[in-house]
């Protein structure tokens, strides 16, 4: 089964702050979609890369992908994404050409994921599983609360949900391609991730371990992080 990786990549980025969308800024040197295109070009199993550009963006992104060097055996195609992170995985999903059966769903905001982890969720996905997300253990203590009354009001808690039973989730998430579609063109998508939607269908979305390196870069010290980790790397 041939595996494809659909990368949204059309967000602002409105929390790290004015600039370039936040795909396109610079990480190391490189834009950080670059390093998230070959995070999943590095995986020998990924032989199809679709990356969901800011819709103003297309042509920066195609002339981005041509400039940097990029595995031989990956082909790439660009699309304009949407005004939500999944009406853009959709578009991404939308130009997948048939043959691919298995599905990838990375967010460019996640440029550091090592290999590992992305052959480990697609492995599991050739093992049977119809999703599966790379996930870690919390280190915070994690609160419900109830929402203020008025805005400046206290948030009472609500409750402590067990900590050991929660898991902060990353991307790649993978998917059997039918399933996703099935998801995609069925589940309401006010959601925050791909996996969400198969667990309404009713489907089972299993874990993986997921690296610290896959974090996401969101606020401005989260970029601060990546550039640490991508320093340590060359050296
Ligand atoms: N994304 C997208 N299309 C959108 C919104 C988000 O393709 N309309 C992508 C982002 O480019 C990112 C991923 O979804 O790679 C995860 O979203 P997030 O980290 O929230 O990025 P942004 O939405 O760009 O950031 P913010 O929410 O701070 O504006
Ligand atoms: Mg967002």
């Amino acid at each position: 089964a041939r595996t494809a990786a659909v990368i949204p990549a059309a967000g602002r980025g409105v929390r790290l702050g004015p600039g370039a969308p936040k795909a396109l800024r610079s990480l190391g040197g490189t834009p950080m979609l670059i390093h998230a295109v070959r995070a999943m070009a590095d995986s020998r199993a990924v032989s199809l890369v679709v990356v969901v550009a800011p819709p103003e963006g297309t042509a920066e992104v195609k002339s981005l992908l041509d400039a940097h060097a990029l595995p031989e055996r990956t082909d790439f195609l660009v699309v304009p994404g949407g005004d939500s992170r999944q009406a853009s995985v959709r578009l991404g999903l939308d130009a997948l050409p048939p043959g691919y059966d298995i599905v990838l769903v990375h967010d460019a905001a996640r440029p550091l994921v090592p290999v590992d982890t992305v052959d480990a969720v697609i492995e599991a996905v050739r093992d049977g599983a119809p999703a599966v997300v790379p996930a870690l253990p919390l280190a915070d203590t994690v609160k419900q609360v109830r929402p203020a009354a008025a805005p400046g009001d206290p948030e009472p808690v609500v409750a402590t949900p067990d900590r050991s039973l929660l898991r902060a989730v990353q991307t790649p998430q993978g998917f059997d391609r039918a399933t996703l579609e099935l998801a995609h063109a069925t589940v309401e998508d006010d959601v925050t991730d791909d996996a969400s939607m198969v667990e309404q269908l009713g489907r089972t979305v299993v874990t993986v371990p997921g690296h610290e390196e896959a974090f996401k870069v969101t606020r401005p010290l989260d970029l601060v992080l990546a550039e640490a980790v991508l320093a340590r790397r060359r050296l």
